[in-house]
């Protein structure tokens, strides 16, 4: 490829999500408007070497991309540059396949790189940052867990799509006056859970961050069936340690993956029909989360921080990654987004709000709380969807 023109490369690496495309957008226009060629490496990390697979990107081809989910570069979240978590756990790169990356950054004439990931993702390129190659990190996750950016995109979209899930639950449960599980993604932050549960409407929130126990998320289906009804929406966020602190997973890590997390919705379930015999069904959301296109906040979140990364790479900012600062957006060294993950603060305004509107997050604090509501007030706690039947009968 041949130009006289500077060049930024770009790759999505790591899980997919909403607002990727959105990203190469932003990164596109924006730097052919200062005169900057563009190329997109394929699959992630992987497209970097061995061998070079690359797609020069343009106007012309990443037009109409804005609305669309996943990712027009590919991506993947296992292989050579295997994903790890955080710097402490990481996984040392091959001496030998970061020498043929940066003979690929020195063949492409690459003025900077420009790596949209998670966690894993980017502490791959802390490394390619101390290895000297010039990088700038994009914080992309459904999971919203990198600390830095007060936002990942891909985030909100996956809160809506778990929102509308249990907008509908609503109404079967009510038919039915079951008690429905809602098991949603997140890894080992609770973020998608308790926003999509304050979002929703749900009675019971169970994420990583709060401990909770079967008898206290029963007493709230019993509290409220004793109020006349019968129905309850539980969200429980994948990563959600059980009681006896036991994590359920599908597979176990492998050496050049992450554990995969899920099945937790089912065993709650499970047990709960166990104590209390009551109907309960399980749905569990997975990869819907992760697919179609992104809300009009991660369109902008995504588009912003496409400009902004390549403003970065202009600047020689290389080693940082760009953030959501509102109302202003930021830069960190990458480190600092990697080094720990961003949970749920489990006494931070939205889950005070939450139990102040009689949600319970299975512990004992939501039962002693609601214990006192109950016993105090007669009212009915806020109802969705689920008319007393009696009073309809004519
Ligand atoms: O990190 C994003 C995420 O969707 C997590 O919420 C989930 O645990 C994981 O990726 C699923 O990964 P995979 O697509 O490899 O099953």
């Amino acid at each position: 490829m041949s130009s006289d023109k500077k060049r930024i490369g770009i790759l999505t690496s790591g899980g997919d999500c909403p607002g990727l495309n959105a990203v190469i957008r932003g990164v596109v226009k924006s730097a052919n408007g200062l005169g900057y060629d563009v190329v997109g490496f394929l699959q992630g990390y992987e497209g970097l070497a061995d061998p070079v697979r690359y797609v020069p990107l343009n106007n012309k081809n990443t037009s109409g991309i804005l609305t669309q989910g996943g990712t027009i570069l590919g991506s993947t979240n296992k292989g050579r540059f295997a994903a790890t978590v955080g710097v402490s756990d990481r996984l040392d790169l091959d001496p030998e396949l970061l020498a043929a990356v940066q003979v690929t950054y020195e063949q492409l004439g690459l003025s900077g790189l420009i790596c949209i990931g998670g966690d894993g993702s980017l502490a791959v390129a802390q490394q390619f940052h101390e290895y000297g190659l010039p990088v700038i990190g994009v914080p992309k996750t459904i999971d919203n867990d990198l600390s830095a950016t007060a936002f990942t995109f891909g985030f909100d979209s996956a809160v809506a799509c778990a929102t509308d899930a249990l907008d509908r639950l609503h109404t079967t449960a009510a038919s039915h006056g079951r008690v429905m599980v809602l098991e949603v993604m997140g890894r080992h932050a609770g973020w998608i859970a308790l926003h999509s549960g304050i979002a929703g409407g749900a009675h019971v929130i169970l994420i990583p961050e709060i401990d909770w126990n079967f008898d206290d998320v029963c007493h709230k289906i019993l509290e409220r069936q004793n109020l006349g009804k019968p129905s309850t929406l539980i969200v429980v966020a994948e990563g959600a340690e059980m009681p006896g602190g036991e994590m359920i997973t599908v597979e176990r890590r492998q050496e050049d993956r992450q554990v995969r997390l899920g099945g937790i919705g089912n065993v709650v379930a499970a047990e709960i029909e166990a104590r209390l015999h009551r109907e309960t069904r399980t749905a569990v959301l997975g990869h819907l989360q992760r697919g179609g296109g992104p809300t009009t906040f991660d369109r902008v979140l995504a588009t912003q921080f496409g400009a902004h990364a390549v403003r970065l790479v202009i600047e020689g900012r290389f080693g940082e990654m760009i953030c959501y600062n509102p109302p202003h957006m930021d830069s960190v060294p990458i480190i600092e987004a990697v080094n720990q993950l961003s949970t749920v603060n489990a006494n931070g305004s939205a889950v005070q709000a939450a139990r102040a509107l009689g949600v319970s997050f299975g512990d004992h604090a939501s039962t002693e709380s609601s214990a006192t509501t109950w016993a105090e007030s007669t009212e009915e706690h806020e109802e969705f969807c689920e008319p007393a039947v009696e009073e309809m009968l004519v």
